[in-house]
């Protein structure tokens, strides 16, 4: 008995640390020694069950993104639930919802420690914003920032507290479906886009109820997937590591991101789940990250599937010591971590490390102050899917727009009386959302034929044929998607409609699901019997505008040489239809360029334009003994950075401050851009460097600075950039940043392929 009173006494004073919350204001890092105190103090109440349990996440709910099937688990979930055998959820949505599940935690644990709602929150919880492979393309960092903000809104008010985003893994090869999630190819810009979506999804107080914490994933190398095969091997050189994948993490780390994900892969034969020197070396101590990883959809149980593991037991040891501190839907945890610890195998510690910092993450987002915050109906109402979130879908969506081709001025459009709207994906109110669309109100995207309608004027005649099917299976994630590949009974009636128009806009593409988690495709033309209907078009009307919507980079050679204007308009999300029509009519000047190489042929793949320079990268003319492929120009069709305006914009020459500067230099460099046509546009104005001779081969150049300005109608605009040492350093394959005495060019221009530079020295 008295034994018994004492521990009361010991969990009463433990229990009066932790409630008494004063409200965690700042970011996450400032107010990490205030919340130790607490962490410790609870971690001291809890049993070796308890904290195995905060490691162990469920997918509740009727959603499921991953594979399995919990059909009768539902009974066992409940009991581990009310007994503290689980710490965080994802997939369960709503505020109703949440707070009810909540709780059923909070009144029947002995702790009653709050759990954590996850969800995958990719471009919008309701309100759909474009892909962010087409966001990335606005360059337009702060409306990223504030698209992310919004969409933190509207989960916030639905129950969550965390969101798997943004996706951060460079992607060079388009045949991966999941490019759709990221920002490119570009290092440099997708730790810059990481950084402003991490900040709008997090703002500056995680424990706001607008603000939810974010995630960099997939810890790493994800998107490297050999032959663009979604959860393939991932076999790269260490250069390729620093220097192209990890920089973004770098950067989310530092952005005080809460969380990291692991990623499916294995990365030079070690899976990332398992991965100790990237989990330990350097994300803990290189950079000194403290906030939590979580495993993705089961990735510690694949460590079995891998070959690495023999059951879920060694899995569960191999994971947890690595550094891997959620187990999500895989159950090695909560089913092995107690034994391992009771055998000796593993330690206490290694499990109170990762416990630690699952209660730091509630405690920043106030779940102690108050559990059911995030939970209330009546914001619920008022912020989910509200217009001033539409507004600013379409307002980006106008700025993701990449103009791709624009033959003769055929746009925006003009003089044409009689327009034809042809495409699968003309009244398409569904593929505007995209993948990974999280609540997105299945059909609620403005079409672009309603776009159309809504702004062309009264006198002029559109009509519609919609020419052939694109998919004909199921239309959801899970499930592989039928195209159509037989079926060209519609060719006949929009040829006819072709003929008696002036003007013919075709909307063809990706289905929302063509593109995606395990949307890989080894074909990235157009699919189905899209590219013969457009030919047969050609063929009767060639004044064509190809209004493309997809979500992945595709092979458009054909395309390119024959048809006059090409408009890249991704899933644009929500108000889509209205963004590309005021595009095509003018009301919208197009400042879009691509984050992500388009290549003449799919074998070309990977392609990316910062590649190594070669050995051999030219040779005598009509000779064969230098890098290329016989039959395909060593370029991409569409340049990284490259994206077309009504504008026309003419660079002067490049200025530098001084032609050589030290270490401890700053310098400017500046050039004027002039605009000279008769529209008002905005450009993107690209910096890269090219270290001329390095240790280790360097890169052809790489993006260092960009600024998106607005140059009015005949007027000029000068640009200033300022260089630093950062800017003229490497990651040297051992991991180290190198700064090297030498030469550099300096470029700046309006797309990668720039050639105007500059000489730099660094003394
Ligand atoms: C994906 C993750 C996602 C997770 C949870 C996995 O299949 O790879 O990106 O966050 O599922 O839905």
């Amino acid at each position: 008995m008295t034994k018994f009173l004492g521990r009361l006494a010991g969990v009463l004073c433990a229990l009066i640390i932790f409630f008494s919350c004063s409200n965690p204001s700042e970011k996450s890092k400032n107010t990490q020694s205030r919340f130790d105190e607490k962490v410790d103090s609870l971690l001291a109440l809890m049993t070796l069950e308890e904290k195995i349990g905060q490691l162990n996440q469920y997918s509740l709910g009727s959603e499921f993104t991953g594979p399995g099937n919990k059909k009768g688990q539902d009974s066992i979930r409940y009991q581990q639930l009310v007994s503290g055998q689980v710490g965080s959820v994802l997939n369960l949505l709503g505020a109703e919802n949440t707070r009810k599940m909540q709780k059923l935690v909070i009144e029947n644990t002995r702790l009653g420690i709050p759990l954590l709602f996850a969800y995958d929150v990719i471009h919008g919880y309701q309100t759909m914003f474009p892909v962010p492979l087409a966001e990335s393309a606005s360059w337009n960092l702060d409306l990223m920032q504030k698209t992310a903000q919004a969409a933190a809104a509207e989960s916030a008010a639905s129950g969550l507290h965390w969101t798997f985003a943004p996706m951060i893994d460079v992607t060079v090869d388009a045949r991966w479906g999941r490019v759709m999630e990221g920002a490119g190819e570009d290092p440099f810009l997708q730790s810059e886009i990481a950084k402003a979506r991490i900040n709008g999804f997090q703002g500056q107080d995680l424990s706001h109820n607008k603000t939810i914490a974010a995630t960099a994933k997939h810890f790493a190398g994800y998107g490297y997937a050999e032959s663009g095969k979604d959860y393939n091997s991932v076999n790269i050189n260490n250069y390729i590591l620093h220097n192209h994948i990890l920089p973004p993490f770098k950067a989310a780390s530092k952005a005080n991101v809460a969380s990291f994900m692991n990623a499916f892969n294995d990365i030079n034969v070690v899976p990332a789940t398992a991965n100790q020197y990237l989990l330990q070396d350097v994300l803990r101590e290189e950079w000194n990250y403290d906030g939590v990883v979580v495993s993705d959809w089961n990735s510690i149980g694949e460590l079995v599937n891998h070959g690495v593991s023999a059951d879920l037991k060694e899995a569960a040891k191999k994971a947890i010591s690595a550094g891997s501190e959620i187990d999500m839907e895989g159950n090695a945890y909560v089913e092995n971590l107690s034994n391992l610890v009771e055998s000796g195998e593993i330690d206490e510690e290694l499990i109170n490390k990762a416990v630690k910092h699952v209660l730091q993450l509630k405690f920043e987002l106030g779940l102690f102050d108050d559990p059911y915050k995030y939970s209330d109906p009546e914001r619920e109402k008022e912020i989910v899917g509200n217009e001033i979130h539409h507004d600013l879908a379409e307002e980006i969506a106008k700025e993701s727009i990449v103009l791709l081709k624009n033959e003769e001025s055929l746009l925006p459009i003009k003089n044409a009386k009689n327009i034809a709207v042809i495409g699968p994906l003309a009244k398409d109110k569904d593929t505007p959302l995209g993948n990974w669309r999280a609540q997105a109100i299945a059909n609620s995207a403005v079409s672009l034929y309603e776009g159309l309608e809504q702004s062309l004027p009264k006198n002029i005649n559109l009509k519609y044929a919609e020419g052939v099917k694109l998919s004909i299976g199921p239309n959801n994630f899970f499930e592989e998607q039928v195209i159509n590949e037989t079926d060209n009974s519609g060719f006949e009636e929009a040829k006819k409609l072709a003929e008696n128009s002036d003007l013919v806009i075709m909307a063809l593409g990706e289905t929302a699901y063509m593109s995606g988690e395990g949307r890989s495709r080894a074909d990235i033309g157009l699919p189905g019997l899209q590219k013969e209907l457009l030919k047969e078009i050609h063929a009767i009307n060639p004044n064509i505008v190809l209004v493309l919507m997809n979500g992945r980079p595709l092979e458009l050679s054909w395309e390119d040489e024959n048809i006059p204007a090409i408009v890249e308009a991704w899933h644009l999300g929500q108000r889509a239809g209205t963004a590309i029509a005021e595009t095509l009519l003018g009301k919208n000047n197009p400042s879009g360029k691509l984050t992500m190489s388009f290549p003449r042929t799919v074998g070309q793949l990977p392609i990316y334009y910062n590649h190594k320079i070669t050995g051999r990268p030219s040779t005598a003319p009509g000779q064969v003994f230098y890098t290329h492929h016989t039959d395909v120009d060593n370029s991409p069709l569409y340049t990284f950075g490259f994206g077309l305006s009504y504008s026309e914009f003419e660079y002067g020459e490049i200025e530098l401050s001084q032609n050589s500067m030290n270490e401890n230099e700053n310098i400017t460099a500046s050039v004027s851009i002039q605009n000279i046509s008769e529209v008002d546009g905005y450009e993107i104005v690209q910096l890269y460097i090219q270290d001329l001779v390095a240790e280790e081969t360097p890169m052809i150049k790489s993006l260092k600075a960009f600024k998106k300005v607005e140059v009015k109608a005949g007027q000029s605009v000068k640009v200033d950039f300022s260089i630093n040492k950062e800017m003229l350093s490497y990651y040297k394959s051992n991991g180290e940043l190198s700064l090297e005495k030498g030469k550099f060019n300096v470029f700046i221009g309006g797309n990668s392929t720039v050639e105007h530079h500059q000489k730099l020295e660094l003394k």
